[in-house]
């Protein structure tokens, strides 16, 4: 081995990995913009980037990655954009084997309810059929909202409070986490957000408690590996007290 690839070696044996990365896929609508395109075309664009960095995370050895790509507030746009996201995830959904591969667990969040009896069944079959995959966990927010999610969550463990199975007194913390829809998945250490917009955007609202948060100015379709590789740089530069000293 080369000094350079010896160095490059001894830096990512070094480097330590978030456990969870979270992604605000944002700037699709600027970046087609930008060219004179429809927004839907930015949209098409921003697609293949989530399948490059999915990939990419993969590689690295990132175990749990997460993707914001529908809000419970992005129905307030026009119609046909919104058909268009659909239309996409549908495609994305269907052709998920040839870019994940085997190996990858997927888990939706969000209420799947919203969409028709075809789509629903093939994100639940997708899900049962990579449940006991381990090598990485792919989560894909499509109508999801952080406070959605904690009141769903609420709603599980009240209807246990129901069942005379749980005291409302006995309601902890830890009981929140399984019923989120993140379920056994670590919390957010690092949340990307391109496209220079420096908010949430009710993404991962409990889960995201303690992550360290990134932001760049590069629009999502034109977000690289390289671009993550940044982010996780200045991850390792970060000094993490979780309110300790
Ligand atoms: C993010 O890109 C994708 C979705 C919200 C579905 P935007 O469509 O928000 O892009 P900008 O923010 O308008 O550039
Ligand atoms: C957040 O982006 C939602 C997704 C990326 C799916 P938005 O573009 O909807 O967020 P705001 O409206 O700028 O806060
Ligand atoms: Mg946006």
């Amino acid at each position: 081995m080369g000094l350079f690839k010896r160095k490059k070696a001894a830096e990512n044996s070094e480097r330590v990995l978030p456990k969870h990365i979270a992604f605000i896929m944002d700037g699709n609508g600027r970046w087609a913009k930008r060219r004179g395109l429809p927004r839907k075309f930015g949209h098409r664009e921003g697609a293949k980037t989530f399948k490059k960095i999915t990939r990419y995370c993969k590689d690295i050895g990132i175990k749990n990655v997460s993707f914001y790509a529908f809000s419970t507030e992005n129905w307030k746009r026009p119609k046909d954009e919104v058909d268009a996201i659909i239309e996409l995830f549908r495609e994305y959904i269907i052709d998920v084997r040839n870019y994940i591969g085997e190996e990858v667990r997927v888990l939706f969040l969000g209420d799947k309810s919203i969409f028709d009896d075809d789509l629903r069944k093939k994100m639940v079959d997708l899900e049962n059929d990579t449940k006991d995959y381990n090598r990485m966990t792919m989560l894909l927010a499509i109508n999801y909202g952080g406070r959605d999610d904690i009141v769903h969550a609420a709603k599980t463990l009240a209807q246990r409070v129901r069942d005379g199975k749980l005291l409302p007194g006995d309601i902890t913390e830890e009981m929140f986490q399984p019923e989120l829809y993140t379920k056994d998945v670590p919390d957010v250490d690092l949340l990307i957000r391109p496209s220079g917009e420096e908010r949430i955007s009710n993404f991962l609202l409990w889960q995201s408690a303690y992550a360290e948060f990134y932001f760049t100015n590069v629009l999502w379709p034109d977000f690289d590996s390289k671009e993550l590789d940044k982010a996780i740089d200045e991850f390792n530069h970060r000094q993490r007290r979780f309110g300790g000293v």
